[in-house]
């Protein structure tokens, strides 16, 4: 099990009863898309991994069931998450609890920091109802915020989150839960994430896409063919602990999604800066649009300073072989 998934392993953990302990929480990890994002929404195969970093949520004994202050978010974005907190909250009988987030990962920058959200909420609230938070129960009421938060969401974010192990993901059928399968990680390798800069929304970028490929849809099906061909293909070599073709699957995933129109030239420059840096492979994770972020694998942790000249904002994160 990878760093990541040990990490999402702990949030796991049912945050303890009121009565037993004053402060329950739980967690929920980001997750980083290697292969296949936009064609997952097609019902194509996607391949991600949990992060370590992510959201927990903390309650407190209170009068009523209420999400505390956020202070970064803007009106419509506080509007939205109030309207995502209702549903669950209304879901699991309102357990007197005022739930204060605190997160690690950045905001909207495509490392499912909604989905994070939205699983460590789900699993403090059910437990706090007296529920068990399974993994079902938590991507039904997890799958409810998202969808308030993205409208349609193939469910890859919020899947990989409450498994908290690396996935092959499939959506089957929308409003329905997707089709998982755990992937072996069969070498050591490093994962850099770059962060490129502020994006739209994933909605507006999934839409304009939705439209693209409604107008031409034997470009785009092809298209979307080939990104969950690459995804499968990328799984393997990731499971036989094959990078170099896993890198290179990265490579042509990022012109395939370049072609789609999710890229943008600040993007580009940043995959090409990784794969100069050494990268085996390098492209844009989540839905991308005009920012977001790059994800590029690497053999080994580059060496301190490598990345420096980019200029850009580096997260990394381990795979580590599955025991
Ligand atoms: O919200 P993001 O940036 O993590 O994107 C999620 C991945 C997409 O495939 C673009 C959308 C989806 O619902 O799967």
């Amino acid at each position: 099990m990878n760093s990541a998934a040990r990490a999402a392993r702990r949030g796991a953990t049912p945050a303890r009863a009121p009565h037993r302990r004053a402060e329950p929480e739980a967690f929920g990890p980001g997750k980083v898309i290697l292969l296949g994002e936009h064609a997952v929404v097609y019902g194509h195969p996607a391949l991600a991994v949990p992060l370590s970093l992510g959201v927990t949520a903390r309650g407190t004994p209170a009068a009523r069931c209420e999400l505390g202050g956020l202070p970064d978010l803007t009106a419509p974005q506080r509007r939205m998450l109030d309207a995502a907190f209702d549903a669950v909250a209304s879901a699991t009988g309102r357990p007197p609890l005022r739930i204060s987030l605190s997160s690690t990962l950045p905001v909207s920058m495509g490392l499912g920091s909604s989905a994070a959200l939205a699983v460590a909420v789900s699993r403090l609230l059910l437990d706090a109802s007296g529920k068990r938070p399974t993994p079902s129960k938590v991507l039904a009421l997890a799958l409810r915020m998202e969808q308030a938060f993205h409208g349609t969401p193939s469910g890859v974010d919020h899947t990989v989150s409450a498994h908290g192990a690396p996935l092959l993901y499939r959506r089957p059928a929308p409003g329905r839960q997707g089709r998982v399968r755990q992937v072996r990680i069969g070498a050591r390798a490093t994962l850099v994430l770059a962060l490129v800069g502020p994006r739209r929304g994933t909605q507006e970028t999934v839409a304009a896409l939705r439209r693209r490929a409604a107008r031409w849809p034997e470009r785009y099906g092809r298209l979307f063919q080939q990104m969950g061909r690459l995804a499968l293909e990328g799984t393997a070599a990731l499971e036989d602990g094959d990078l170099e073709s896993l890198g290179d699957a990265m490579n042509v995933n990022h012109g395939l999604l370049a072609a789609a129109g999710v890229s943008s030239p600040a993007l580009d420059t940043a995959v090409d800066a990784l794969r100069r840096a050494g990268a085996l492979g390098a492209k844009l994770t989540g839905a991308g649009g005009d920012g977001g972020a790059v994800v590029a694998l690497f053999r080994k942790p580059p060496v301190a300073g490598t990345l420096e000249h980019t200029g850009l904002g580096v997260l990394t994160s381990e795979l580590e072989p599955t025991a």
